[in-house]
């Protein structure tokens, strides 16, 4: 694929929105074509199905992750494929390392049926680049809230965030290559150089 596929992982309040926004910057500062986009969302199917998960539940966790991974595939269709075919650096914010994280180590959902439906839904197409924002979640959690949005996940349990916690660590350690794990206690400003570090020296971005 011409374009470039970056994804921004990590619990609620990491930084990842935030990160999306100065890094699709940075790219976009040294003349790259860049795409935003975020997940659940990132095209109009998508972000429909955005509110049945975040607005209704509790889901079964297979079931929620059939949903996340239903709007995942029309994002994919209609915007994150169209992109990376037209050579646009895609910057998103959450993916299918998010559902592995918080259906799988937060709710029980297997690693075998989040395997299944990522081929299903995905075919080849994994990001190239991970960056994963790891920060304590009761650290995450006080930034979110401060933010005055809380959303279903938000309002889970301390040990339901430890394990999500716990699952983008396990992702990282099992997949080195694409995955870069930043201090998101840091400032913004050091998580952003951290990012750019990740960038140029894993895509050979100018930045
Ligand atoms: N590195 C950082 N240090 C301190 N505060 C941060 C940092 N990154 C983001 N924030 C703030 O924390 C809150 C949550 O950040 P956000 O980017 O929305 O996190 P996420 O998208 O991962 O939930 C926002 O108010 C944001 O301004
Ligand atoms: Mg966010």
């Amino acid at each position: 694929m011409p374009g470039r596929f970056i994804t921004l992982e990590g619990g609620e309040g990491a930084g990842k929105t935030t990160l999306s926004r100065s890094l699709a910057a940075a790219l976009a500062e040294v003349g790259l074509p860049v795409l935003r986009t975020r997940e659940p969302g990132g095209a109009p199917g998508a972000e429909a199905v955005r509110g049945l998960i975040l607005g209704q539940g509790p889901w079964d966790p297979v079931a929620e992750a059939m949903l996340h991974f239903a709007a995942r595939r029309e994002h994919v269709a209609r915007t994150i494929r169209p992109a990376l075919e037209a050579g646009i650096w895609v910057v998103c914010d959450r993916f299918a390392d998010s559902t592995l994280a918080y259906q799988g180590a937060g709710q029980g959902l297997s690693h075998e049926v989040w395997e299944r439906l990522c081929e299903l839904a995905l075919g080849a197409l994994r990001p190239e680049l991970t960056l994963v924002l790891d920060l304590p979640p009761e650290r995450g959690m006080d930034r979110a809230m401060s933010r005055g949005d809380a959303n279903r996940y938000e309002m889970q349990g301390s040990d339901f965030h430890a394990r999500v916690r716990a699952g983008f660590l396990a992702i990282a350690a099992e997949e080195p290559g694409r995955c870069a794990v930043l201090d998101a206690a840091a400032s913004a400003d050091a998580v952003l150089a951290a990012a750019l570090g990740a960038t140029r020296e894993r895509l050979a971005a100018p930045v």
